[in-house]
């Protein structure tokens, strides 16, 4: 998937605790009970701790701090229980829905939606047919990743031209996956790296611990390093390293508890912080201007034509995990437990 494209449309209405009364609703007609209701759709709560852990809370105070009643509810990684909550929800009546895709099953309900004349947001992910995608630059997200691979490599003397490398993607039904893979390639085949070996791309820790371990065996037990997407997929690959006695660099992102502490103790090279509550300010923002029919920047868009709302995320090294409990996305009661305690200390977590 190439990088979309750059484009402007002109200035945004700046996100503030926005209070809805006098907004039109989504067809431009009188304010009802059900254009204050935000309806919200998460995926799953085991691809990533982050959906519970993170964005339901900063969307339900975002949201209410803006007027909305926030409906927010997950799907528990299954499809059709995806469907019924959005009938359910639509039934209830929603003046804009926020929906985080699982597997495709966003695109139906983005359709039914738009039949309601009621605005989507796709958030975090891309969903075909949604007015807004609001996510991170996940292009960028998977830049930094390929990049701390690479720099990883050189650390450990490894020439990135004949390092063994194994890739370890996302589930390519979700469109962010082609931005990870795509930016962390872009970077990686810059240094000369070429995947030894690179198993069907999934959200699940369990099962990328035993995609990587048949990964590992076909190259005949040696890699050098392991491009992983996300910190969840991260830990399972690292508890196959740690059975072989393998420190490897090692990427991920969502700044997890258990990738930041991997990333304190040195089983994992960096992750990638996307602060959630930027993410969700800019969807409250954008529900609040869909509903309010003002105009909205878009800062890049789909190759489908969606306009995309980035945020700007960041990369994260042992150095910088202080950064994100100072931020309040860790605390050091979650991290520093065990033999994490002591780098906290060497790393001024606290
Ligand atoms: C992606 C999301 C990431 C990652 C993954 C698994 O779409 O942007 O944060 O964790 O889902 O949930």
């Amino acid at each position: 998937m190439k990088r979309s494209s750059l484009f402007s449309v002109v200035a945004i209405a700046g996100f503030s605790a926005v209070v809805l009364a006098g907004c039109a609703g989504a067809g431009g007609g009188t304010q009802t009970a059900s254009s204050t209701r935000a309806c919200v759709i998460l995926p799953d709560a085991a691809s990533s701790p982050r959906w519970e852990a993170n964005d339901r809370g900063y969307l339900q105070k975002g949201l209410e701090a803006a007027g909305f009643t926030a409906d927010i509810q997950n799907a528990q990684g299954d499809t059709t229980k995806y469907a019924t909550i959005a009938d359910q929800q639509l039934t209830q009546g929603c003046g804009v829905m926020i929906l985080v895709d699982y597997q495709g099953a966003g695109v139906a309900v983005a359709a039914k939606a738009k039949a309601q004349n009621i605005p989507v947001i796709a958030y975090d992910r891309p969903i075909k047919g949604a007015d807004y995608y609001v996510s991170f630059d996940n292009f960028t997200v998977g830049a930094l990743e390929g990049q701390s691979i690479v720099d990883g490599l050189t650390a450990a003397g490894k020439d990135p031209k004949t390092a063994i490398v194994i890739y370890m993607g996302g589930d390519p039904t979700d469109g962010n996956a082609a931005f990870f893979h795509d930016g962390a390639v872009s970077k990686m085949e810059a240094a000369g790296i070429k995947p030894a070996a690179e198993p069907a791309g999934i959200w699940d820790g369990a099962k990328s611990a035993t995609n990587f371990e048949q990964a590992l065996t076909s190259v005949g037990g040696k890699v050098d390093a392991v491009w992983v997407a996300n910190d969840t997929n991260a830990a399972g690959v690292i508890t196959i390293l740690d059975k072989n006695g393998l420190t490897v660099p090692v990427s991920g992102q969502d700044a997890s508890v258990a990738g930041l502490q991997n990333v304190l103790l040195g089983k994992q090279t960096a992750t990638v912080y996307k602060p959630i509550k930027l993410e969700a300010d800019k969807a409250v923002a954008t529900a609040v201007s869909l509903l309010k029919g003002e105009t909205i920047t878009a800062d890049a868009k789909l190759d489908d034509g969606t306009p995309y709302i980035q945020v700007v995320p960041i990369l994260v090294g042992p150095d910088k995990v202080k950064d994100v409990v100072a931020a309040g996305d860790a605390t050091v009661a979650d991290l520093c437990t065990g033999d994490v305690a002591a780098k906290c200390t060497q790393y001024g977590v606290k």
